[in-house]
């Protein structure tokens, strides 16, 4: 897609991953908007990336009437990217309720509740993009992760179930699955960690990027993009 004076929304777009994509996006002439809970974190986010293009909603994506207010102030996206998401790293035994609950709803539901959201528009149009970040965890898995992978594995469901309902309506449907990124996703957590030999958050979002701008006859469906061993 040329991505030029289109309209794209960044779900968690004030920090990590979503912040670097915002920013590219921002440098390819794009309208972005960003939303996530903190609203200072998105003012914070609005400064630094310092344009007139960019625009903040506050949204808890888990909650589906703060997910239709957001609708109803933004109105049409060309490309929605539903990155925000939420770390889980514990055994079983150790997961709170809360800690099941917030991670299913945020990184599946959420991604869930936007998709409906905004897609229908992108139907009338006849054209647009939603691309999920899910995770390498949401395609391979291992000890501790079970609530993560539960949920990445979801959006990885829904993401290709979505993909072929919406062949033959111009909207292209996809999903990534990024391996450790340097981002403050897990000391958001409370569980931060060694991230020596992880990815750049930018790095990926370069990657993540050129991806939406693939010619409409070319897809990249599904992309794992992880590190070197
Ligand atoms: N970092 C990695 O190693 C890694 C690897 C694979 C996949 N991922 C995925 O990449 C995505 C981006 O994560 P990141 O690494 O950039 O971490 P991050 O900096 O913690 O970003 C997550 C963003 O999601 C937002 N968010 C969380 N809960 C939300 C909610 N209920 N409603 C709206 N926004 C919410 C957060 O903002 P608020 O707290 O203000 O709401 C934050 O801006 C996530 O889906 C993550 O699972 C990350």
């Amino acid at each position: 897609m040329d991505l030029f004076r289109k309209t794209a929304l960044v779900t968690g777009g004030a920090t990590g991953l979503g912040f670097e994509i915002a920013s590219l996006l921002l440098e390819k002439g794009m309208i972005v908007w960003i939303c996530g809970r903190s609203r200072p974190s998105l003012l914070s986010a609005q400064s630094k990336l310092s344009s007139p293009y960019v625009f903040i909603q506050q949204c808890d994506i888990s909650n589906p009437a703060q997910v239709a207010e957001m609708k109803k102030q933004i109105g049409h996206v060309d490309v929605l990217i539903n990155n925000a998401g939420v770390w889980c790293d514990l055994p079983l035994e150790d997961t709170s309720i809360d800690q099941i609950s917030q991670t299913v709803q945020v990184n599946l539901l959420g991604t869930i509740y936007v998709s409906q959201a905004f897609f229908s528009s992108m139907k009338t149009k006849g054209e647009g993009i939603i691309a999920n970040i899910s995770s390498a965890l949401g395609v391979h898995t291992r000890k501790h992760v079970s609530v993560y992978s539960a949920s990445k594995f979801g959006v990885r469901g829904f993401t290709e179930s979505l993909r072929d309902e919406l062949k033959g309506t111009g909207i292209r449907v996809f999903g990534w699955y990024p391996g450790g990124m340097k981002t403050g996703l897990f000391e958001h957590a409370g569980q931060g960690r060694d991230m020596t030999g992880y990815i750049d958050a930018k790095d990926m979002a370069k990657l993540f990027v050129s991806m939406l701008e693939v010619p409409q006859e070319m897809t990249i469906e599904t992309c794992v993009a992880g590190r070197t061993e």
